[in-house]
């Protein structure tokens, strides 16, 4: 822990003492989830409303102490823990966990930026309605964060990603002030969209304190099924057909490796949901108030008929279902492989008629700079965005792989350069691809955002060495 520059005290009286968490208490909200980012800070502070947030950004201001905002530190690219020069304090939102209200008829709920996904999804159901965000971390994951991630997740390809949700913002500014944009208006074209910005910004522009955001019909019926697709050039063609044959329906869309199953499986002793296998699957879901089934068992016939497919099964029951779903969500860099933290983790999106040509590219990369290493990829390809994961098997791979690391990187990145692809759909750019994501855009569109950032931010205080490439 770096000195802190003066005493704790006045921020003990801000939030509490029980709410500026030290040492030990403070350890684990300073190292990311990958376990790849590893911070100092010289507290973690807890506040419990706006209104503390913004004593709190002004205590850093008067002590020049920047502000790393934290959610439920599920992010994947390593924007949530301080890793910079500067000395620094966590601010954690965790407490701000409370759902302020669900207007059932006005279609919103209004919401403190501490609240789970998962919450969120409760909330909704028990109104009678649907808060669409879901993916693996919904139970940790907050709002806040998800809005500065601009997450996406599973259900992106039928309700869009979460600055599709937003409709109101409230944040704490640099100088300490709280924007209150909390609207909950449907059309708003009265200038600027200022609460967009605030989308996607990765905690560089101020800290999100509330939010409103719209809910949509339930969908009381819900199917998945497991498709074996004959082969990855089939992918898109059996895309094409899940949206004509069941239109709107469609929840989901998901690819999913064959060997990732089979690890899925022998870690978690789970059986192997497909009696005929193949190198690729697809997880699809439909949802929707009035019954799927049918919809569901036309589209598995229509694309095992034009040989898009070899085998199908449909979850007949909620514990089939969990446990597809189970195998699809297990498949993240979290803990599958003993070398997956050293291995490339990809959130790619290329258009999504590309998709193939961009994860034969990456194995082809991999063969060629990285024989031996697993290549491998899943995820959200109804939305053109792939995981592609690149990683060392076994010990002696270890040290030729990362001898050669940064040569794959480049590689990859520039084959997604070429297909006019993003290195982050839907995870941010943190401090894992702020280098790497410069070629992306021209100098005008960086110059933009900085101009943007220093309107906002003309200290730097608000998570420096996230997103935005060095100047
Ligand atoms: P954190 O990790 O705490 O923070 C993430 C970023 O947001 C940081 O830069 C932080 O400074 C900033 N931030 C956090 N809160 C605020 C706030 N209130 N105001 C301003 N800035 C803030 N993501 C997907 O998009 N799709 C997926 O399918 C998906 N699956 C996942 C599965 C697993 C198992 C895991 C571990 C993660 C997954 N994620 C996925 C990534 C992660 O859950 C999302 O990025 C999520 O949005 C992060 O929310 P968080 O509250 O944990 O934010
Ligand atoms: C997922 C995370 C990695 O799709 O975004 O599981
Ligand atoms: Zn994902």
């Amino acid at each position: 822990m770096k000195q802190p520059p003066v005493e704790l005290d006045q921020l003990r009286s801000i939030v509490g003492a029980a709410n500026v968490l030290e040492g030990g208490d403070a350890a684990p909200l300073l190292t990311d989830w990958r376990n790849k980012f590893h911070g100092e800070a010289i507290a973690v502070v807890r506040p419990g409303s706006a209104d503390e947030v913004a004593q709190v950004v002004q205590w850093c201001a008067t002590h020049d102490v920047v502000v790393v905002t934290q959610g439920g530190n599920t992010g994947l690219s390593g924007g949530s823990v301080p890793v910079d020069t500067r000395t620094a304090l966590v601010l954690s939102l965790t407490r701000m966990n409370q759902i302020e209200s669900v207007d059932a008829e006005g279609w919103t709920m209004t919401v403190q930026a501490g609240v789970t996904i998962e919450a969120m999804q409760d909330a909704a159901a028990a109104a009678g309605r649907l808060f669409a965000p879901d993916w693996g971390a919904r139970g940790t994951a907050t709002i806040g964060g998800a809005i500065a991630t601009d997450a996406g997740g599973n259900n992106v390809v039928r309700y869009g990603n979460l600055r599709d949700q937003v409709m109101g913002l409230e944040a704490v500014l640099a100088d300490g002030q709280v924007w209150n944009g909390l609207r909950a208006l449907r059309k708003d074209s009265s200038g600027y969209d200022l609460k967009q910005l605030f989308v996607g910004s990765e905690g560089t522009l101020g800290v999100i304190t509330r939010a409103v955001v719209k809910l949509h019909p339930a969908t009381p019926h819900e199917r998945s099924a497991f498709a074996a697709l004959t082969d990855l050039d089939s992918l898109m063609a059996l895309f094409a057909m899940a949206r004509d044959t069941v239109g709107e329906a469609l929840l989901a869309f998901e690819l999913v490796p064959e060997v990732g199953v089979q690890k899925v499986c022998d870690t978690f002793d789970l059986v192997h949901p497909m009696a005929n296998r193949s190198e690729f699957y697809v997880l699809c879901k439909l949802a929707s108030g009035r019954p799927v089934d049918d919809d569901l068992t036309n589209f598995l016939t229509s694309a095992a008929e034009a040989g898009l497919i070899t085998d199908a099964i449909v979850a007949s029951t909620a514990e089939q279902e969990s446990r597809l779903w189970k195998i699809r969500e297990e498949l993240p860099p979290t803990g599958l492989y003993e070398h997956q933290a050293l291995g490339l983790k990809m959130d790619t999106a290329v258009p999504i008629e590309r998709m193939g040509e961009y994860h034969d590219a990456v194995r082809a990369i991999a063969a060629e700079v990285v024989p031996g290493a697993l290549a491998y990829g899943f995820g959200h390809v109804g939305d053109g965005n792939l995981h592609m994961m690149v990683l060392p098997v076994t010990d002696d791979q270890v040290e030729p792989f990362l001898e050669r690391r940064d040569e794959l990187i480049a590689r990859i990145d520039a084959a997604t350069f070429d297909l006019d692809g993003t290195l982050s759909a839907e995870h941010g750019v943190g401090r894992d691809l702020r280098t790497r994501v410069e070629p992306q855009k021209s100098p005008i569109e960086w110059e933009l955002m900085r101009t943007i950032k220093r309107a906002l931010d003309p200290d730097g205080r608000f998570n420096p060495g996230v997103l935005l490439p060095s100047e």
